[in-house]
């Protein structure tokens, strides 16, 4: 492949910083990369980045305190339940000031036709188009419009292999190889071509979490489990253990009454538990199920191995969210680290492009 000198893959994520994580997105994609990054490390196969993707989130909020909100509560999840800052690069987007300018450049070298074709604008438009009276661009900002390009600096920038990604963003990751192969086609000597063309990793195991109302778990539908409760109470670690019973006793169940036989593959307590439970653990709840098992009972079940697993991260999530500094300070490392990578590659950037010094000044 594009692997000539058999490297080591490198793994790198985005998480876009809208919203408080819940349990989907814990059971999607926080759970699993982190699985992953520790693997890729103990074998030496590949590293990782993992960074806060804070102006992405801005093409959809507008709301400074929300921003600022979901970076914290996403960097205290994330290092909570075991992101080792030591093994992966972890920052924040906003801190590689060399991203931005990345962006730019590949603007320049990105047709506008090839952005027409995103699924997320065209998706805008269409909904514009049927509404009467409304231009079909409405609402539509640039940053929407270009954001697979940033998203393709974000990647180009450290020259990653292996994106994982869900389905909705595998043609991001096919504008960003595009987009790299025209670069690397105008500017570069075929045998050293100054950007990896990255793949997308898309993992079809990992469960699609389901909500409370038997839906896909989602921001947008309000029907998620929090994965450490409310960040603003004072008593955190009781709190988070609280929110998260109560979400689940709100779990959608049909009416059917303790001792009844209940088919657990028609249950989103069971659909739930099976992330989080082993195979024996599933057998036996699935008899329960059979035997008839309450709902109230089925929830308790749940409850309480959601929550063994979720407890010890909770106490470090708290302590992290009740210390800024610390966090501060571990982006700061991340960032350090990220901005020479970046730094040495947008050098070459600049060079293969003629922006350049005019001469080499004595100093
Ligand atoms: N757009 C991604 C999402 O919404 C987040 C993201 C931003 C990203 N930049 C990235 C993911 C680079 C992978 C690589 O999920």
């Amino acid at each position: 492949m594009n692997d000539k000198t058999a490297a080591p893959r490198r793994i790198l994520t985005g998480i876009t910083t809208s919203g408080i994580p819940h349990l989907g997105n814990y059971v999607g994609a926080i759970r699993p990369a982190i699985q992953s990054a520790i693997q890729g490390a103990s074998t030496g196969e590949s590293d990782a980045y993992f960074f806060l993707a804070d102006l992405h989130a801005l093409i959809k909020c507008h709301d400074p305190e929300a921003i600022h909100a979901s970076t914290k509560a996403i960097a205290a999840t994330w290092l909570a339940c075991g992101l080792d800052p030591d093994r992966v690069v972890f920052y924040r987007q906003s801190d590689i000031i060399e991203i931005p300018e990345l962006t730019w450049v590949l603007n320049c070298n990105c047709a506008k036709g090839l952005m027409n074709r995103a699924h997320a604008y065209k998706a805008a438009v269409d909904a514009n188009r049927e509404t009467p009276d409304t231009d079909p661009d409405f609402g539509i900002s640039m940053g929407l419009f270009s954001y697979p390009v940033l998203m393709a600096a974000d990647i180009l920038m450290f020259n990653a292999t292996h994106v994982p990604v869900g389905k909705d963003q595998i043609q991001h990751i096919e504008m960003a190889r595009d987009i790299a192969g025209t670069f690397n086609f105008r500017y570069c000597d075929p045998e050293k071509p100054i950007f990896v063309l990255p793949e997308a990793m898309v993992d079809d195991d990992t469960p699609l979490l389901t909500g409370l109302d038997g839906r896909k778990m989602s921001k947008s539908y309000g029907n998620t489990i929090p994965l450490f409760g409310d960040p603003s109470s004072n008593q955190p670690q009781i709190d988070g253990e609280k929110a998260l019973r109560k979400a689940i006793m709100r779990i959608v169940t049909n009416s059917q009454l303790p001792e009844e036989p209940k088919n657990p593959d028609d249950s989103t307590i069971f659909e739930i538990y099976r992330a989080f439970a082993s195979t024996e653990e599933q057998q036996l709840l699935r008899q329960r199920f059979e035997q008839g098992i309450g709902w109230g009972d089925a929830k308790e079940v749940l409850f309480e191995k959601i929550n063994s697993e979720i407890a010890p991260f909770r106490a470090r999530y708290n302590e992290l969210m009740a210390n800024p500094k610390e966090l501060e300070e571990i982006l700061q490392m991340g960032a350090e680290k990220a901005r020479r990578d970046a730094r040495k590659r947008l050098e070459k950037v600049r060079k293969a492009i003629g922006i350049k010094p005019l001469a080499k000044l004595k100093k």
